[in-house]
């Protein structure tokens, strides 16, 4: 069967890498989560004095773009790829509240871009790929067969992600978090880098009422309608 290109697109914690890992996974696809390219590179920042708070040097984080080499590896008994910044498997430090505190402000740089969104490229050559991001469906493939644009309630996607990092036991509180989504909302779609915005193209789905496994249905019957050419 003729494999497609599927991007998915959205506001933070809107459910968007879980149901994108599933359709892949569903599909015989790859996942790519591009998001955590943007964390890995903030995380290289943050340990190397490039960031900090009240503390931003973009020349040397510029500079330093050539010594970040990310990768995305899977072992059999892990449930996804997990992302390697210089050769260490980061995957969990990178979902860390602090790194969501560094990661809009450092995504907004045009050269830090120019580097992630090549390697993205090159990632979905062969298609059979489902991305999930910000500019996944604007700017790093705008010719996707399937393109989705998730979004929800801020206060219901604080509540997911405050849940899911309490599950895992970092020590948060819901403030934090809804103030961290509301920040980043608010740099990622006035950046003047690609901009966090729905694509012409795209089928706009708010999940504030769904549970995982409904908005799985909906986003898999339309990948299926779009592999079969039904839309
Ligand atoms: O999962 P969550 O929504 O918290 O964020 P993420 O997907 O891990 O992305 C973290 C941050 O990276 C976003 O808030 C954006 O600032 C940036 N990002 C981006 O600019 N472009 C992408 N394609 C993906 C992420
Ligand atoms: O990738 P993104 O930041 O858009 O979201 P995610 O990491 O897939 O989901 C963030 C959290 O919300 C996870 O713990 C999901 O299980 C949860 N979630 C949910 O409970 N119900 C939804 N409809 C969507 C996500």
């Amino acid at each position: 069967m003729q494999k497609i290109t599927i991007a998915i697109d959205g506001y933070s914690s809107t459910g968007k890498s879980t149901v994108a890992k599933q359709l892949a996974d569903y599909l015989g696809y790859v996942y790519v989560d591009s998001g955590a390219m943007y964390r890995a590179v903030t995380l290289y920042a943050m340990q190397n004095g490039i960031i900090s708070k009240g503390n931003f040097d973009i020349e040397k984080l510029e500079e330093s773009l050539p010594s970040i080499h990310l990768k995305f590896k899977k072992e059999a008994s892990w449930n996804k790829a997990h992302i390697f910044l210089n050769g260490k498997d980061v995957e969990n430090e990178i979902r860390n509240l602090e790194v969501s505190e560094f990661v809009s402000p450092i995504a907004t740089i045009h050269e830090v871009r120019v580097k992630l969104v090549a390697q993205q490229q090159q990632m979905g050559l062969e298609k059979g790929v489902v991305m999930d991001g910000r500019d996944i469906g604007t700017v790093v493939f705008p010719n996707a067969e399937l393109k989705i644009f998730m979004n929800a309630s801020a206060p219901e996607r604080a509540q997911r992600r405050y849940k899911e990092l309490m599950d895992r036991g970092d020590t948060v509180t819901f403030n934090d978090i809804l103030k961290n989504i509301q920040e980043r909302d608010h740099i990622d779609t006035t950046r003047e880098d690609s901009p966090l915005r729905k694509a012409a193209d795209a089928i706009e789905i708010d999940n504030s009422e769904m549970n995982l496994q409904d908005q799985f249905h909906v986003v898999l019957q339309l990948a299926k309608d779009r592999i079969a050419g039904r839309i």
